[in-house]
């Protein structure tokens, strides 16, 4: 049976891996691995998280099944963060949130009880997008349109091009949208332009469905969560896939949620049993051990501002590496323009360099970056920013 197998090339990205980890030299740069790393080039497990788990040891009796919904009381937590704790839509039994393995299981999830609802529906993306989401959201069975959404070029959002686009969306049809901390490029939308995308979706009659993998890693907890808030208070419904692998570091762990809004609380009733049936048969039950720390985190005034101050550094750590590289690439005899990277949110941006001066940059300098350009400015630290820097401006300058 096998034997009529292709294999199936290796994803880019994980190939720069092996080819990262396979250099011998010292001075070596990953900017290309989709992960936070500290000061110290480091993933560590944040310290509420790892407070909560040896509370978790003592507490946890049983390792017993827990229903395809995953913790309850994760899923009214995760509301609670996504929306504030005092949004209306929480007391309206139009929300139900289920569980789900990582961001990416939620995505799938919410694609596939989207195609039993609607089998005609068709999915638009912006471009560039997460290369993810098309392979994840279209063996859902959508069909997928893209809309324009950044230009290289100017390093922006383009605006118009956008707009313009949603504006023939049909009704029905679902728009993905980028919660905050776009990926790949770091650039998020205005408020203006998330109200605007909202007067679309009720004039037109299309549904956003909203991936909000990075809350808390742009402007901050609540700021970050505007677009979804602001939709839920004014459509009749929309979708939000959700994940606590970056802003709780729980990446390995697969903890996620997929959120519905549905037009009454007995439609969302249903659609949470459709989403349950879809769990079902795809992977029966989401893990436990990420949920219950993150309920545990966001259950305990304490360890939930101890969690707080940790994201807050993160956050932070983020932006003074973007103003830093900034900085001090900014004055390069190519005149190239690298503003962007400053004012952009999360842990990515376009670099926008060519792919000779990519390839001397890892061959020359042991500084690996996808093809696209797309740097993690997490790889970027107080040690190697000088190395960086300088290798940058030599490459830029031929
Ligand atoms: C935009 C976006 N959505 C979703 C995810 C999925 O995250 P996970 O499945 O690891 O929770 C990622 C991860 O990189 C992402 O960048």
């Amino acid at each position: 049976m096998f034997e009529s197998l292709k294999p199936v090339a290796i994803d880019p990205i994980l190939g720069l891996m092996i080819a990262f980890k396979a250099d011998t030299r010292s001075e070596k740069i990953d900017l290309g691995v989709g992960v936070y790393q500290d000061d110290r080039g480091r993933t560590p497990v944040m310290e509420a998280v790892k407070i909560a788990e040896a509370r978790l040891m003592d507490l946890e009796m049983t390792k017993s099944y827990q229903g395809m919904a995953g913790d309850p009381d994760y899923n009214q937590r995760i509301l609670g963060l996504l929306f504030g704790d005092q949004h209306s839509i929480l007391s309206s039994g139009r929300v139900k949130s289920i569980q789900a393995p990582g961001g990416s299981g939620a995505l799938r999830v919410g694609a596939e009880v989207i195609c039993r609802a609607r089998p005609e529906s068709r999915l638009w993306v912006g471009v560039p997008t997460w290369p993810n989401h098309i392979p994840l959201l279209g063996s859902a069975g959508f069909e997928i349109k893209e809309y324009p959404y950044y230009d290289m070029a100017s390093q922006k959002i383009n605006g118009q091009a956008m707009m313009d686009a949603l504006r023939s969306v049909p009704a029905g049809d679902m728009v993905l949208l980028h919660g905050c901390c776009h990926n790949p490029t770091g650039a998020d939308l205005s408020h203006e332009q998330w109200d605007q995308i909202a007067d679309l979706a009720l004039e037109r009659g299309f549904i956003p469905l909203i991936d909000t993998a990075y809350q808390g890693l742009g402007d901050g907890l609540d700021e970050d969560g505007y677009g979804m808030r602001m939709m839920a208070e004014r459509l009749p419904e929309l979708v939000i896939a959700s994940s606590c692998s970056k802003n709780f570091g729980l990446y390995r762990e697969r903890t996620g949620s997929i959120t519905f809004i549905a037009e009454t609380p007995e439609q969302a009733d249903i659609v949470v049993s459709q989403a349950m049936s879809t769990a079902r048969s795809i992977y029966s039950m989401p893990p436990a051990h990420g949920a219950l720390l993150v309920s545990m985190v966001l259950g305990d005034d304490q360890l939930r501002a101890h969690w707080q101050a940790e994201l807050e550094a993160t956050r932070l750590r983020l932006k003074s590496m973007r103003s830093l590289l900034c900085d001090s690439i900014q004055n390069n005899e190519a005149g190239m323009d690298f503003s962007h990277i400053k004012e952009q949110k999360g842990m990515f941006s376009f670099l926008g360099i060519t792919a000779m001066q990519l390839e001397r940059l890892r061959e020359e300098f042991g500084i690996y970056i996808v093809s696209s350009t797309r740097i993690n400015l997490a790889g970027v630290n107080s040690n190697n920013i000088d190395y960086l820097s300088q290798s940058m401006l030599t490459v830029l300058k031929s």
